[in-house]
């Protein structure tokens, strides 16, 4: 650590149920203050009336700005990666030394895992998790959150600044990733941290061998539709620049690897949950 940085942060490199009743009651709940009030007149045609695709269902709030559907198979896929994040990092919820949070938000939450984990060890925090989709369960920590933001948008939490602001697995999510750090720098008090947990969506092999597979082909076709729709996929190694141009002293990469299938020797390696062959 150094001393006082003005503000520090770190990078790491590491079923809902859905059309679940949305929980309106913060609309009257003053200590979210106002950056609340924007969504509830709109909260319940706009957000919760899901666009229907070929047996998908996909978000409304600020509808086909993201691509991914927000339905039960997806929410499974995502509490399933949060379990590989856990192992990959070691059953620990995040990295940033923070000490006595009181004000944690995650961006992006998505079916809310994270934050409903992060809220349970710690139970003196506010913490809120926002996404387009009002996909988290109903049954959370007391001092647990959720909300219906779009983290693109400009956003009010400036005047009533984060201790810890997470944001995790936003691979193909944003279009402008340096933008929203700008942003997390301006919304986080001086001394918290910012922790980014993403990829580098393209799948690599060290020595080759994964030239020319359908593995790679797989990863060329799909992660560059993103790309030429303007989504960043491979956030990754650029996290560290941008957190600089954000401003952010005292930053602190991690990298690890997911390997695909179980050809590993190191048994942590071949557990990972998403990449197993079956
Ligand atoms: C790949 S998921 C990641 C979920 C979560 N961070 C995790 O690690 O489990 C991406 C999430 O970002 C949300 N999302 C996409 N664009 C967003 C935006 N502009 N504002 C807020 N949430 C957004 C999606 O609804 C989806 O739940």
């Amino acid at each position: 650590m150094t001393d006082a940085p003005a503000r520090e942060q770190t990078t790491t490199t590491n079923s809902a149920p859905v059309n679940v009743e949305v929980d309106t009651s913060y609309e009257n709940d003053s200590s979210y203050g106002d950056e609340l009030s924007r969504y509830s007149a709109s909260l319940t045609s706009s957000v919760i009336d899901y666009r229907h695709e070929n047996g998908r269902h996909y978000h409304k709030f600020r509808d086909g700005s993201y691509l991914l559907p927000n339905d039960e198979s997806e929410n499974d896929r995502l509490d399933m990666i949060h379990e590989l994040c856990l192992q990959m990092l070691q059953r620990r919820v995040y990295l940033a030394p923070i000490k006595k949070p009181q004000r944690v938000i995650d961006l992006a939450t998505g079916t809310g895992i994270w934050a409903i984990d992060f809220a349970d060890e710690h139970p003196a925090t506010e913490v809120i998790g926002c996404d387009l989709s009002p996909i988290q369960p109903t049954l959370v920590p007391p001092n647990l959150k959720f909300i219906v933001d779009d983290i693109e948008s400009e956003w009010a939490y400036d005047s009533n600044p984060f201790d810890f602001i997470h944001a995790r697995n936003l691979a193909l999510t944003i279009r402008d990733v340096r933008k929203l750090i700008k942003r997390c720098y301006r919304s986080v008090k001086p001394g918290g941290w910012l922790e980014f947990q993403d990829w580098d969506g393209y799948s690599k092999s060290e020595d080759g061998s994964h030239n020319g597979t359908a593995l790679e082909r797989y990863y060329n076709e799909v992660y560059g539709a993103f790309e030429k729709q303007g989504y960043e996929v491979r956030p990754r190694p650029k996290l560290e620049e941008w957190f600089k141009y954000a401003g952010f002293v005292n930053i602190h990469v991690e990298k690890f690897i997911i390997p695909y299938s179980v050809w590993p020797k190191d048994p942590h390696l071949v557990n990972f949950p998403c990449f197993r062959q079956y």
